[in-house]
């Protein structure tokens, strides 16, 4: 103790010098943050300021918030998103050294500055190795069954026929105290565009998942996306009200996942590693466990509520087992993956889980479809975990009859490849299919049936159906009309595909081929990525990027590159709202816009007032220290 104690006093007051710096050195760090390096210098400073505590540095990025709007942001919003946030990232610094990998990752994370780093080599361990011979699935040419795929309902309870629906908010019609003045875009009562989902739409499509399919599968976003308000009592109730509805509504069994929107705060999930007290979504896996129950029987809701909301179910009267899995803990605006200089490969264990389900369908005998909310080709995906997760999924290939997510919103696909270095149609080994969103807030509400083989469970055909926004009826009654089959629209770019093949990851490796030769198809793919929303323009570089995004399964290969610097206002004139411009931002508003706002705009920003507030809290703080729970 005689030894400790000058140390402690020596730490204390090299503290209080570095405080009467240090709002010069936030605010500089701000003002310059616009590589990666000084984006990372940003920490220096941060971290001595998360070190007075959650109270000063939340109120440090609400000041940030009051100097950039209305201009880029309204204030509610950025206050209420900096305020579930920023004690998340303050933890995070407090925990980490502002120059390891870890905050390298962070940095990408938050202001999009650093590119990520290269894969941390790690070979993930199987419970055995592949059979020499594994069991093939011969189709014997039964009539296929359906299954419809749906994803990101958003529901928005609080959605107010009538409201304005061209709000300067990332989502509009509702009743928002600061609305002033006559509604000139009335809510229309089945959805408007940026908006989330009525609850009439919302019941309008359950209904639709009729007795003709055999079963449906969820790939979560239950949750509106008025994250700057969202809060556990009101998300724990909206998941409970729609597993309500999922439960009963629907005239089939739906196997859900779990998505980013089903925390508070949004896209929050603690680690089970984390050090600080109380930090847990264990209420969001009961949750889950509780409303899935009925479907998903007691044995996978139980494993729900031990593996943060992930579970497998073998769907009745078939060979097939549905491999549900949390993927919050592969994703990059989940701040809670920050809190450790220590790199965790499997954060809740949930590549392990994979790897032991598909290993119990292989010695079973049995097909697995994964199903989760993000797909693993994206850069919101983190690099060492899709990784790592693409070695399950080379290894259990031939027990893998496809995988299926959502989150972005757009009708996509991906294939993945047993080598990524020579990617053909003969090194092609998985499909994922990525359907877009009911929600009606940048695209026509649509979902995916598929035509499923019932020998292999590959898929024969996909179709997607929408709900026309723009057409009279939708504001009667929503009609789910056919917008394509996918078999009809790009079968005939794969000449020689066999009518009795699936519609496999062969077939559509050579689909992307024919996107590089033939300029009308690729435009073809990208009318329907965001089908009655806005088109999107893409130039060669664009294409070639994107036609790389469809032949990955796996972050690092997927060309999909962080970019500084998004201006996330609403344009005056344009109908653009925050989600039309940031469709590949699915994380909603949040602390990265924040900052990302600030690089953007730098030129605009007060920064004396920013100084001056800063001061102040700094002051404050010292005179009245706050103790640091983590
Ligand atoms: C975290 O969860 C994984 C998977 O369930 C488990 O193996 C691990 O022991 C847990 N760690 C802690 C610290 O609880
Ligand atoms: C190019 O793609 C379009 C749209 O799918 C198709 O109609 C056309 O036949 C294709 N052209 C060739 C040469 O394959
Ligand atoms: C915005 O929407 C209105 C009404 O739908 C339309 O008349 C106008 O042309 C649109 N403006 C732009 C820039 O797209």
């Amino acid at each position: 103790m005689r030894v400790l104690r000058p140390v402690a006093l020596t730490l204390a007051l090299a503290a209080t010098t570095a405080n009467a710096g240090l709002v010069d050195d936030i605010v500089n760090a701000i003002k310059n943050a616009a590589t990666c390096a000084t984006c990372q210098g940003l920490f220096v400073p941060l971290k001595v300021l998360a070190a007075l505590g959650d109270g000063p540095f939340t109120k440090t990025f609400v000041a940030v918030c009051k100097v950039i709007s209305p201009g880029m942001i309204d204030r509610d919003v950025c206050e209420g998103a900096v305020k579930t946030q920023a004690p998340i990232l303050a933890h995070d610094l407090r925990s980490i050294s502002p120059f390891g990998q870890t905050a390298e990752k962070l940095c990408d994370a938050l202001v999009g500055l650093c590119q990520p780093p290269a894969v941390n080599a790690y070979k993930v361990p199987f419970p055995k190795p592949a059979p020499a011979n594994p069991k093939t699935f011969v189709s014997s040419g039964k009539t296929p069954f359906q299954v419809v795929h749906f994803s990101d309902i958003h529901i928005d309870r609080q959605y107010t026929v009538g409201a304005e629906a061209s709000c300067t908010k990332p989502i509009c019609c509702r009743n928002y105290a600061d609305q002033t003045g006559p509604v000139t875009n009335a809510a229309r009562p089945y959805g408007s565009r940026n908006c989330d989902t009525p609850t009439f739409l919302a019941q309008n499509f359950l209904r639709t998942i009729g007795s003709n399919n055999k079963f449906s599968i969820f790939t979560g976003d239950v949750i509106e996306a008025s994250v700057w308000l969202a809060d556990r009592v009101t998300v724990q109730h909206d998941i409970e009200e729609f597993n309500r509805e999922l439960t009963t509504i629907p005239q089939v069994p739906v196997y859900p996942a779990l998505g980013n929107h089903e925390s508070a705060p949004t896209n929050a999930f603690p680690r089970n590693t984390t050090t600080k007290k109380g930090a847990s979504s264990q209420w969001v896996f009961d949750t889950v466990s509780k409303g899935w129950e009925p479907v998903i029987g007691k044995a996978a809701a139980d494993q729900a509520a031990r593996l943060s909301g992930s579970y497998s179910a073998i769907v009745p009267g078939t060979n097939l087992k549905i491999l549900s899995i949390n993927t919050v803990y592969w994703y990059k605006s989940n701040f809670w993956l920050y809190d450790s200089n220590k790199a965790f490969p499997d954060p809740n264990g949930i590549i392990g889980f994979a790897a032991q389900e598909l290993q119990a369908a292989e010695d079973a005998g049995q097909r697995v479809w994964i199903i989760a909310h993000m797909p693993t080709n994206r850069k919101d995906a983190l690099r060492d975990q899709t990784n790592y997760f693409d070695q399950v999924v080379q290894r259990y290939k031939h027990v893998i009859a496809g995988q299926f997510f959502g989150h972005s919103h757009q009708d996509q696909f991906a294939v993945g490849y047993s080598d990524y270095s020579r990617q053909s149609a003969d090194t092609a080994t998985s499909m994922a299919w990525v359907v877009p969103a009911i929600t009606p807030r940048s695209s026509n509400p649509r979902f995916k049936v598929y035509d499923v083989d019932p020998d292999t469970y590959e898929i024969m055909d996909s179709k997607v159906y929408h709900s026309d926004v723009n057409d009279p009826s939708f504001d009667h009654e929503p009609k789910w009309e056919l917008v394509y089959s996918a078999r009809e629209l790009y079968g005939p770019l794969v000449p020689g595909h066999p009518a009795t093949a699936s519609l496999n990851p062969a077939f559509w490796h050579r689909v992307t081929e024919a996107f590089e030769r033939n300029q009308t198809a690729f435009e073809l793919y990208q009318s329907l990525r965001l089908e009655g929303g806005k088109p999107m323009e893409c130039d060669a570089t664009c294409k070639k990027d994107t036609i790389c995004q469809l032949r990955a399964l796996r972050s690092e290969s997927a060309c999909d590159y962080s970019t500084p610097g998004l201006n996330f206002r609403r344009e005056e004139g344009q109908n653009l709202t925050i989600h039309e411009a940031h469709t590949d931002e699915c994380e909603g508003i949040g602390l990265s816009h924040v900052l990302k706002g600030v690089a953007e705009h730098r030129a605009e920003i007060d920064w004396d007032q920013l100084q001056a507030e800063l001061e102040a809290i700094v002051a404050d703080a010292e005179a009245n220290p706050e103790p640091v729970e983590d």
